[in-house]
């Protein structure tokens, strides 16, 4: 299967991987023929790209991190918790940061609103799944709709952080412990109302402040939960903290080690697990647009990460991102920019198989040549370039679009989508 913009997805294409709500109910089954209507509604769900099943891509299966069951139980376990969270935002209208702080400790309604054993059994359900396959990577371009935005952060930012802290052989209950902190770091912004999701130019300055205390209400509202989680509070508590001290609440630095647990309790430095979560929770936001309003491609966010201009982080844990997420995701649409052989240049294909050593250089199954034709598909396994540069069609026409202001013609690209549609099996609840 493809992955392709919603925006280039057309009636008859076949869905090749099912659509669940919040519930974990299923909307649309894979190998459903798409109409219109239904991809106006993942349009309008905000869904930016879905897996679509094409002659040129039927052998590639991308893996994933977790199972669509893990998956669907998590979503609606964070789901309801977000809704509990979300019934208690008229208590903090127009409240200051000291009020906000005063009444999570005073609110009756906030106290039995996280579940810890539910939260636990999320938690470790998704640690064994990552657990059990020791080599997957993380994929940042999945089927995600916008109104779920809250836990699917939540559930995709601790399943980078457990990911991250495998390169630093974490133990189980440190795993555990990090994950709970990840799927819970943002529950003090929930209770926020819809000011969270602005986007950070249109705030106010009033707004600026109550937001950035956010991972004090995080901790404070965890307190009131479970009191049994002093690291996990901590850890939300610091995620915002930056190595440098740019950060926020409280403008700690790193202590520029690696988040080995040798390197002990580390007091008065950013808290290693929070090191760890700080690089998940960023790469999410950068690729999701939620960092500051621009969807960034998965290469542009490391990139970002590494360079320092999506703020300063952990060194030891950049480079751990970099080896354990697909810069360019199996089943993505890629243009040949550059290679060593002048093999291919400017043909375009779809990503086939990743490569681990060296993550430009993946096979690809070639469907357009350089004029835009299409071609017969082949697969082309370039790891034997000495050099090669690629570039995901995605991002490069919503950079064009950057550039060329607000329009662009009529999408010129074409696609192979004469796949035959199979009898679908379908549950539709609009
Ligand atoms: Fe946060």
């Amino acid at each position: 299967m493809q992955i392709l913009s919603i925006d280039k997805v057309k009636p008859g294409d076949v869905l090749g991987k099912s659509l669940f709500n919040h519930r974990g109910d299923l909307l649309l089954a894979s190998g459903y023929e798409l109409t219109r209507d239904m991809i106006e509604l993942m349009q309008g769900r905000g869904i930016r790209y879905i897996h679509v099943l094409t002659e040129a891509a039927k052998d590639i299966n991308p893996q994933q991190v977790i199972s669509d069951t893990v998956r669907r139980m998590a979503n609606r376990e964070m789901s309801e918790l977000v809704e509990s969270l979300g019934e208690c935002e008229e208590e903090f209208k127009h409240a200051s940061v000291e009020e906000i702080k005063q009444r999570i400790e005073d609110s009756e309604k906030l106290k039995n609103v996280v579940k810890m054993p539910t939260v636990r059994r999320v938690v470790v359900k998704i640690l064994e799944e990552i657990l059990d396959n020791p080599s997957v990577m993380f994929s940042s371009i999945r089927m995600r709709a916008e109104d779920g935005a809250d836990y699917e952060h939540a559930i995709d930012t601790t399943v980078l952080s457990i990911l991250i802290a495998r390169a630093f052989r974490y133990s189980y209950s440190d795993l555990r412990t990090l994950a709970t902190a990840s799927m819970l770091h943002d529950i003090g912004k929930v209770i926020l109302g819809p000011m969270r999701r602005k986007p950070p130019m249109e705030l106010n300055g009033d707004e600026k402040m109550i937001l950035r205390e956010h991972p004090i209400y995080s901790k404070l509202i965890l307190q009131e939960n479970a009191v049994d989680t002093f690291v996990e509070q901590i850890t939300m508590l610091h995620h915002h903290e930056q190595h440098d001290g740019s950060g926020y609440p409280q403008g700690l630095k790193g202590c520029g080690r690696p988040p080995v647990k040798t390197r002990g309790e580390d007091i008065g430095y950013i808290h290693r697990h929070a090191e760890v979560l700080a690089v998940a929770n960023v790469y999410d936001n950068l690729t999701t647009g939620a960092y500051n309003g621009r969807v960034h491609s998965p290469n542009d966010a490391i990139t970002a990460l590494v360079n320092g201009r999506a703020g300063t982080w952990n060194p030891y844990v950049v480079r751990a991102l970099v080896k354990c997420v697909e810069c360019f995701p199996v089943g993505i649409t890629v243009r040949i920019v550059d290679n060593y052989s002048k093999r291919f240049l400017g043909y375009r294909g779809i990503v086939a198989k990743s490569n681990s050593e060296d993550q430009s250089k993946p096979s690809i199954i070639l469907t357009h040549n350089t004029t835009g034709t299409e071609i017969v598909p082949r697969l082309i396994d370039f790891s034997d370039e000495k050099f090669m540069e690629i570039e995901i069609e995605l991002w490069r026409r919503v950079m064009a679009r950057r550039v060329s202001r607000r329009h662009l013609p009529a999408d010129s690209a074409r696609q192979s989508l004469a796949f035959p549609a199979s009898a679908p099996a379908v549950l539709y609840i609009p």
